[in-house]
């Protein structure tokens, strides 16, 4: 299954934005508490960005680990490389599409991570074998486990109030999403039936808007036409803010009713040894 998707830096650095500044509980804590990354250690982040979480584990480890970072997005690479010198990072940020073969040795890396990338693969099976390959098999003789890859994405009750008011907003159903849809069911067997020990571990952000205006801002920041994921629902700028309007009005009468808004991100995260 082919997924005509694109991530805009200016939206998904805005979501990064407000789940920082709205949120209960913090996504980087929980990631570095689950994977506890080393000096030392080779790490690729697939579909990395403009690179959180290459960004997270080089501070984690004090830039003793060796990442890198791969993404198809030029304009995110940019901004990831621009990071890196503005840093003093040495950060490895290269051109990769995990639609095919990773141009990298069998046994390479130590750690393998995709946050809210991976699932809009074609062919899971193809790109979960790519990380398997790549990542380092364990070796009886000098008791190294296995390479882990992790990965993370939306759970299917992942943010029900953003969902439910736009329902509201236009009686229409909401297009399929392919992290939640996939998250669990596809995604979580491909990797179980690759990999020799897989486990599902959950995150839960609470982001409590003091007024709707952020949230308008998040709307904006996923529905953007350039994501291809919700263009179902309008037909050029002016429906598009004509749906924004219809969407707002439901957002302030919520707002009204409870005095705030929150939507709760419910995160999955698979980690599996090869
Ligand atoms: C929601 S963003 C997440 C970025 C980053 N991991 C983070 O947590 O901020 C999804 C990323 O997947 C990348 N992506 C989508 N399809 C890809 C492909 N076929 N190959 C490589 N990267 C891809 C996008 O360019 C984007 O950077």
């Amino acid at each position: 299954m082919k997924i005509d998707y694109q991530e805009p830096s200016k939206d998904l650095l805005m979501r990064i934005d407000i789940h920082e500044k709205y949120g209960s509980a913090n996504i980087d804590v929980w990631t570095n508490d689950l994977l506890k990354p080393q000096a030392g250690m080779k790490i690729l982040d697939v579909g990395c960005g403009a690179g959180k979480l290459s960004f997270l584990f080089n501070e984690y480890t004090k830039g003793g680990a060796q990442i890198t970072g791969g993404d198809f997005s030029e304009e995110l690479l940019e901004k990831a490389r621009a990071k890196n010198s503005e840093t003093g990072s040495t950060i490895d940020f290269q051109f990769l599409d995990f639609n095919q073969p990773f141009k990298f040795a069998d046994n390479t890396f130590d750690l393998c991570t995709s946050a809210f990338a991976i699932y809009y693969a074609s062919d899971l099976d193809f790109t979960f074998g790519e990380a398997h390959r790549v990542l380092r098999s364990p070796d009886a003789v000098s008791g190294n486990t296995g390479g882990r890859l992790f990965v993370s994405g939306p759970l299917p009750e992942n943010k029900q109030m953003f969902y439910d008011i736009i329902k509201e907003a236009t009686g229409a159903a909401i297009p399929p999403m392919p992290g939640s849809s996939r998250f669990k069911g596809d995604i979580f067997n491909t990797i179980d039936k690759i990999f020799a020990k897989t486990e599902l571990h959950k995150f839960e952000n609470h982001l409590t808007f003091p007024e709707v205006a952020p949230f308008i801002d998040y709307v904006r920041a996923s529905l953007g036409e350039d994501r291809k994921l919700w263009t179902s629902m309008f037909n050029g700028k002016d429906e598009y803010e004509a749906l924004i309007g219809k969407i707002e009005a439901v957002a302030k009468k919520w707002f009204d009713r409870d005095g705030k808004l929150v939507m709760t991100k419910v995160v999955g995260g698979i980690l599996a040894t090869k």
